[in-house]
Formats: C-alpha cells, sequence, structure tokens
C-alpha cells in the first residue's frame, strides 16, 4: 500500500427524519443562507422539513442553482453572502448545489480580486464560510468531501476544485428525500458513484487488499440494488443502500493508499461542457473506451475486476478482460444510461474526438491516468470508438 493521509470531518446524520437533527449541528446564532437548485425541494417536502428545523435561526434562501452549477448564479449569491452578513451555509439539493455552495463559501472568503482564479489558476483557497448538506440525490459524494465542479457561461468552461476548508460540516443523508428523483437522476447517480468507485481501483495492484475489497464492495451493492431502486424507488431498504454507496464511492475511503486513474471524469467534464450531456451520462460514454485503450496498463485489475465483479472465469485473458468490459457497458444500458455520443443526439459526434481533445489540450489537461499517459491524441482514438 501506498503511504497516505486521511482526513474526514463530515458528521453524517443517515436516516429517515434526520433533517430534524441539524439545528444541533448549526452554532447558536449564526446566520444561515439555505442554498437550493430548481425548485424539487419545494415539491417534495423537503424544503418544509428544513424550515422547521431552522426555526430558532435567522436565515434567508438562494434558490435558482443550475445542474452543472454557473459561475455567474453563484457569484450573485457571494454577493448575498457578503450584503446579509451570512456566517453558515446550508446546502438543499444534489451534488450541483452542494458543489455551488462549497464555491460560495470559498468565494465569499478569497481575498484575490477574481474568484474565477480558484479554478482556472488553482488559486489557494485560504478559508471557507462553514457549509452544511442536506443531499437528495445520491450520486456524487460531494456531501462529504472536498470537490466541487464548476461551470462558466461566458467561457463554456467547467472545472474542478478542491480544498480541506470545504469539507460540509455535517451532511443529512435521508433516503426518504430521494424519492422523487425523475428515473433518469436515479440511473446517473448509480452510474456517477460506480465509476467514482473504479477510478480509485482500476489502476494497478499495490498489495492494498482491503482498499480492493471495500471498492469492490460498493460495486456489488451498486449492481445488486441499482436496478431494483430504479424499478422500485419507494424501497427505503435498497434506496438507503444506494445514498450510502454513493457517498463511500467518494469520501476519500477507497482512496487511501491506491494510484487513481481521474481521466474518464476529466474527459466527461468537457464533454458537459461542449454537448450539455449529465454528468453521469458522459463516464458511461467514455469509461468503456478507456479501459479497452488502457487494458495493458490496467490488466491485472481488469482480471481481477472480471473475477470479483462479474464472475467471469473462462477463456484467455483478452477474453475476459472484454467480457468484463462488455459487462460493465451492459450494466450502465440497463440502467437506461447511453454508452454512445450519438444516442444522446450529439448531432456532430464525429468532431467530438477532436473537440474535446482539444479541450483538454486548452485546458492543460494533457497527461492523464494514474501513469499520465493519457493525452489528448489517445483522448482522440478513446472517444473515435465512442460515437
Ligand atoms: O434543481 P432541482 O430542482 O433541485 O432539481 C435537480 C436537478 O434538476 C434534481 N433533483 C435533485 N434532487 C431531487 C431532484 N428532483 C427530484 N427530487 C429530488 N430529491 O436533479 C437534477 C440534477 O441535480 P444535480 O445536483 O445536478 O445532480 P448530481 O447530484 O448528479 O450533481 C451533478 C454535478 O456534480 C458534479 C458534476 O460534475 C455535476 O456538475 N460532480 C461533483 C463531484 C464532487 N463534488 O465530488 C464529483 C462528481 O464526479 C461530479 O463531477
Ligand atoms: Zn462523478
Amino acid at each position: 500500500m501506498q503511504n497516505f493521509s486521511y482526513y474526514n470531518p463530515t458528521r453524517i446524520l443517515f436516516g429517515q427524519g434526520q433533517i430534524a437533527a441539524i439545528a444541533g449541528q448549526i452554532p447558536a446564532g449564526a446566520k444561515v443562507l439555505v442554498t437550493y437548485g430548481g425548485g424539487s425541494i419545494k415539491q417534495n417536502g423537503v424544503y418544509e422539513q428544513v424550515k422547521t428545523a431552522l426555526a430558532g435561526y435567522q436565515w434567508l434562501e438562494f434558490g435558482g442553482i443550475e445542474p452543472n452549477p454557473r459561475y455567474e448564479t453563484l457569484m450573485r449569491a457571494v454577493d448575498v453572502v457578503k450584503r446579509e452578513g451570512v456566517d453558515f451555509l446550508l446546502a438543499v439539493g444534489g451534488g450541483s448545489v452542494a458543489d455551488g455552495t462549497k464555491f460560495i463559501a470559498a468565494a465569499a472568503c478569497f481575498d484575490g480580486p477574481e474568484p474565477w482564479d480558484i479554478l482556472a489558476k488553482h488559486a489557494e483557497v485560504k478559508a471557507a464560510l462553514p457549509v452544511g448538506v442536506v443531499l437528495t440525490l445520491p450520486a456524487t459524494g460531494s456531501e462529504s468531501n472536498t470537490f466541487a465542479v464548476i461551470s462558466r457561461e461566458s467561457t463554456g468552461d467547467k472545472l474542478a476544485f478542491g480544498s480541506e476548508h470545504c469539507y460540509p460540516r455535517f451532511a443529512v443523508l435521508d433516503p426518504q428525500t430521494t424519492f422523487s428523483l425523475p428515473s433518469r437522476q436515479v440511473a446517473n447517480g448509480i452510474v456517477d458513484a460506480f465509476v467514482h468507485t473504479l477510478e480509485q481501483y482500476m489502476t494497478y495492484p499495490v498489495d492494498a487488499p482491503l482498499q480492493d475489497r471495500l471498492a469492490e464492495g460498493i460495486l456489488h451493492t451498486l449492481i445488486e440494488v441499482g436496478p431494483h431502486t430504479l424499478a422500485h424507488p419507494q424501497d427505503y431498504a435498497a434506496r438507503a443502500s444506494q445514498v450510502w454507496s454513493a457517498t463511500l464511492a467518494l469520501n476519500g475511503l477507497i482512496a487511501c493508499g491506491v494510484p487513481q486513474d481521474w481521466a474518464t471524469h476529466m474527459i466527461g467534464h468537457e464533454i458537459t461542457a461542449e454537448y450539455q450531456l449529465d454528468h453521469a451520462q458522459t463516464l458511461a460514454v467514455v469509461l468503456p473506451g478507456l479501459l479497452r485503450n488502457r487494458h495493458e496498463e490496467k490488466r491485472a485489475k481488469l482480471l481481477q475486476y472480471a473475477e470479483r465483479i462479474w464472475g467471469v472465469r473462462e477463456g484467455g485473458e483478452a477474453e475476459r478482460i472484454e467480457a468484463a468490459i462488455a459487462a460493465t457497458e451492459a450494466f450502465f444500458e440497463s440502467l437506461g444510461v447511453h454508452t454512445h455520443l450519438s444516442l444522446y443526439g450529439v448531432k456532430d459526434a464525429a468532431q467530438a474526438p477532436q473537440k474535446i481533445a482539444a479541450r483538454l489540450e486548452a485546458h492543460g489537461l494533457t497527461q492523464l491516468g494514474e501513469h499520465g499517459h493519457i493525452t489528448p491524441a489517445i483522448v482522440s482514438e478513446i472517444l473515435a470508438t465512442r460515437i
């Protein structure tokens, strides 16, 4: 196992009715800004529960944070924070609201002229307002990690940053708040968590058997409960397992001591920025092609994955690897998440390999993967197989 440093301060409040517990987690006397998205929380009763829980606080709200949250919108929230003297942020929604709120928290304390530098120039985040999250969409792990991915309308960029100052102080995971999700978002969440797990697993062996087993446990759970929770959205037990799987897939635990390959995500962010696909849709497109392209470097883990996850034991190595990748692709498709660009109605899909490679080049993302071997030229090769 490789050396690592692990720290995760997010308190998890898991289960039915846990929104009521947030009052005890926010400092008395804090002035709270509740942030949310396009309004789903006002239709499914979550907003009312939050309102009740905040009865003892002075609070105001900022709605309208979009999926793939926009810098322009978030900077309006920063103005509110500064004008009103807000000192605690409560994000209520999916990954986009959580990410957007982490950025608001960092931007409100940023001392440079242009908070976009946090994303574009990796300007250091020296402080952030405290954030709590009420999560309504299990997918990103944002509720218990340092990361946020922000889009800028004026430039068409979608960029990520991470800072320990942005760890949420607490996250409420009440599976019931997710019952109102459209099936497309439930399926997206399963694929996102699955790919997060694979990007921390599918590299090369480093004698980390516990990390492997933890990752395999998450993958097995998603394969087992994913289709069930999609077909039976009100089944609490299955949804609870999906929610907890998604958090554990990206809260830092399974990353300890192992190499990581975030190439699929980096490529995916550019596809969302260029073609507006949902985040998980981009992952379902890229990952199978990336695994085929990198099968030499990932051979040992691909064979382990084939055997332990998909029970593939027959045939030569190349055959077993292909069977595992095909099974992964079929799993995504079975959830209704397509694995080729043209199935999303992308019109100039034939141009996508060059366009996405050029975007990565422009962002300096030219050495991706666990070895830094995935260049824009290789990305172009990968995407040529995903049209
Ligand atoms: O905006 P509202 O009205 O709330 O509707 C949302 C939105 O339209 C809806 N929704 C959420 N909870 C609901 C609900 N509808 C009904 N009932 C509920 N309970 O779902 C739609 C999508 O929401 P969004 O937050 O965009 O989805 P998700 O959680 O998948 O987040 C995606 C964003 O997270 C980033 C992605 O790039 C993307 O921008 N990621 C963040 C990561 C992180 N912070 O660690 C890692 C991920 O890899 C990812 O990159
Ligand atoms: Zn993701």
